[in-house]
């Protein structure tokens, strides 16, 4: 398949990318660079032995997209390009809707004019909002949010439900992620946070490789076995095989769209996580338990199992092989892209 993977020059893009490349698929990027650098793709390049076309462009530059998509004979998109802090988006909720609901609608009416109809979409488990019980279930309505941020992942999923229910050559898949964490085994790709790390493993990595002196955990007062919120984080490479079982089977799939979980279905505290690390790298981690931070839940995880049943996808990777490939990252790379 050739595929226009959007945001591929970012941290779950540049993995999914790989894992297209080793599928024998066509793959070419389209991104700004706004939260990423070009370095990421040329490791892919290495590590696949193939190049892979850049496309440095804006999602929301119509003109442009339109013309890519008008040469560029593409079978499927997967659409990662977005803004995803979720703190940001309370502080510049304009930049949010503006850049992921505007580059989504432009995304769509150039593969709607190219005859592209066929779409992996990064959707998260923000959708699920405060109240739905744990496990998330895919069908659980309604759907909402307690951030700007996770309002945008609401919003375009409906816009794609709405597009595929108007015409039924679209075919969509909705991936709704838990924790993405982890990096490529080899060490030579990863997340590179701008800034203060938001996210707990990336700021544990830095705090171990030297970058920042010490982690603060946020609230150790939740009604969970430690006191401390569940997640179910997911290594990065699961996720990367999620896009690709999800390709495949929509390109089977009769019209539609189609939302699947892609979590381990097991939540992790973040004392365990800490620990999980230190275990796993032998380096110590110091932290303090300070106040929660505002909006975060007491746990989140998923049933994945509708994921397992129809894409044939599983999460393999344990919470120790994502913190050793993390750590291998970080060590090797202690400045990321940059360094
Ligand atoms: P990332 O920031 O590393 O990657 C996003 C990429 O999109 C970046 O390379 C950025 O430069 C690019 N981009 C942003 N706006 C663009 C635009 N207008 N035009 C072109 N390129 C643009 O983020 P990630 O962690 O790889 O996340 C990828 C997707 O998965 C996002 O949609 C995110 O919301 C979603 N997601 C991420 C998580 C997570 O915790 N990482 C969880 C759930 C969902
Ligand atoms: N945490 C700390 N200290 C830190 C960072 C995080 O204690 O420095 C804790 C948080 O309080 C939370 C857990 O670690 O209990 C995980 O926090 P993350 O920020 O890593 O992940 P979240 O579950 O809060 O956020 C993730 C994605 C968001 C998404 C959200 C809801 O990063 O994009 O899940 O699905 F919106």
């Amino acid at each position: 398949m050739k595929i226009l993977v959007t945001g591929g020059a970012g941290y779950i893009g540049s993995h999914t990318v790989l894992e297209l490349l080793s599928h024998g698929h066509d793959v070419e990027v389209l991104d700004n660079f706004d939260n990423s650098s070009a370095e990421s793709i040329r490791r892919v390049e290495k590590l696949a032995g193939r190049t892979v076309r850049v496309h440095e462009l804006d999602l929301r530059d119509e003109p442009a997209v339109t013309a890519l998509f008008a040469a560029g004979g593409y079978d499927s998109v997967i659409h990662f390009a977005g803004l995803k802090a979720v703190g940001e988006s309370v502080a510049k909720p304009l930049a949010y809707y503006g850049n992921n609901l505007e580059s989504t609608l432009v995304l769509l009416r150039a593969m709607a004019a190219s005859d592209t109809r066929q779409l992996v979409f990064s959707s998260s488990a923000t959708v699920y909002g405060d109240h739905a019980p744990v496990p998330y279930q895919e069908d659980h309505e309604p759907l909402g949010a307690n951030n700007p941020y996770g309002w945008t992942k609401v919003m375009i999923e409906q816009v794609l439900r709405d597009v595929a229910a108007s015409d039924s050559s679209w075919r969509i898949g909705i991936l709704r992620y838990f924790n993405p964490v982890g990096a490529h085994e080899s060490g030579e790709i990863g997340e590179d946070p701008s800034g203060i790390p938001n996210n707990l493993t990336p700021y544990i990595a830095q705090v171990a490789v030297g970058r920042r002196e010490s982690l603060t955990v946020f609230g150790d007062d939740y009604d969970t076995p430690d006191g401390t919120p569940l997640r179910d984080y997911i290594h990065v490479l699961d996720l990367a095989s999620g896009h690709v079982a999800a390709l495949e089977h929509l390109a089977a799939m009769e019209g539609g769209a189609r939302a699947w979980n892609l979590g381990t279905g097991h939540g992790s505290s973040v004392l365990e996580v800490i620990a999980a690390f230190e275990k796993a790298t032998g380096v110590k981690v110091p932290y303090t338990v300070g106040p929660r931070r505002s909006g975060d839940l007491t746990e989140s995880f998923g049933d994945p199992t509708r994921a397992e049943a129809e894409l044939g996808w599983k999460a393999t990777r344990s919470i120790d092989d994502m913190l050793t490939d993390l750590w291998r990252w970080q060590s090797q790379n202690a400045e990321g892209f940059g360094g």
